[in-house]
């Protein structure tokens, strides 16, 4: 069974019940996040929670709950699952239908876990580059995904795994659920973190990572040509880690296999999540 944790309480997630004015539902009046555990450890929690706080503010939304209850929440979903995703959801709360924000709504929050199914042992993927329409604020984590969902369709109707999304100034932002990263001349280039691109946790590691390897970073914006050049590409996710890109557009990416920089990067990146969540915790033991 599924649980789910909704409202302060625990129940079977085919049992849970929101309001048909629940402004999630009417207005897409909402934030969520995805965590990740490994073995039961949530991966990078404390940057999770607090991007879910600088997306509430943005709502003008509170917490609905306080830090440590949403925590042990989390650890008791996790309980029996060991590798899995948790999705939080936060909405305004249910209020009758107006555009305007209700002035006494309770905020719902809702969260479960599913275990995780990981990605193909080839760790690649192919992309397809379509138009960014989203609005202008895409560093807020809101639930109304429906042109990342479209594009993810398109992406997928068209035989890729993921969409590139480039603005109509020809830069290239991020993919519909990933940040994206390109390596040339033995550096990495990633898009600004403004407000044009979600500011990833992944995304926040892999530049971490590449400090500790001394591989030059440009937080600069590139086009789909500089993708097309590219001696590698890869993507950034919560659950995925990073995706090699073998393809964009039918067209092969450097070799068109996973090259040397990305190759670093996802074994420091497995390296980093060992000795974050459990060579610490034993050597506290
Ligand atoms: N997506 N860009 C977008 C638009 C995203 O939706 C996500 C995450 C990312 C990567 O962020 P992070 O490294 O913090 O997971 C970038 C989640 C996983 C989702 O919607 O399922």
């Amino acid at each position: 069974m599924t649980e789910l944790y909704l409202n302060g309480e625990f129940l079977p997630l085919e049992d849970g019940r929101i309001s048909v004015e629940d402004r999630g539902f009417q207005f897409g009046d909402g934030v969520y996040e995805v965590l990740r555990s490994y073995q039961g450890k949530i991966f990078r929690l404390s940057e999770h929670l607090d991007r879910l706080e600088r997306s509430l503010a943005f709502l003008q939304v509170p917490l609905p709950e306080p830090r440590e209850r949403l925590v042990a929440a989390c650890q008791r979903l996790l309980s029996g699952l060991g590798n899995a995703t948790i999705y939080l959801q936060v909405t305004r709360g249910a209020a009758p239908r107006a555009h305007a924000f209700p002035a006494d709504a309770r905020p719902t929050f809702l969260a479960y876990a599913r275990p995780f199914r990981p990605d193909p042992a080839d760790r690649t993927w192919t992309l397809l580059s379509l138009t960014d329409d989203r609005w202008a604020h895409c560093d807020v984590k809101t639930i109304c995904l429906l042109p990342n969902a479209l594009a993810k369709q398109k992406a997928v109707q068209a035989g890729c795994d993921e969409a590139l999304f480039v603005r109509e100034d020809g830069t290239v932002t991020e993919g519909c659920t990933t940040n994206a990263f390109l390596a040339r001349g033995g550096m990495l280039w990633t898009h600004p973190a403004n407000h044009r691109i979600l500011h990833g946790i992944t995304r926040a590691v892999v530049l971490e990572l590449a400090r500790a390897l001394r591989i030059p970073v440009l937080e600069r914006m590139f086009t789909l040509r500089d993708v097309y050049e590219a001696d590698e590409c890869f993507m950034t996710g919560t659950g995925i880690q990073a995706m090699a890109v073998l393809a964009v557009d039918g067209r092969r990416i450097g070799e068109g296999t996973m090259g040397p920089l990305t190759r670093r990067i996802c074994n420091a990146f497995d390296d980093l999540v060992r000795r974050e969540l459990f060579l610490r915790e034993a050597a506290r033991a």
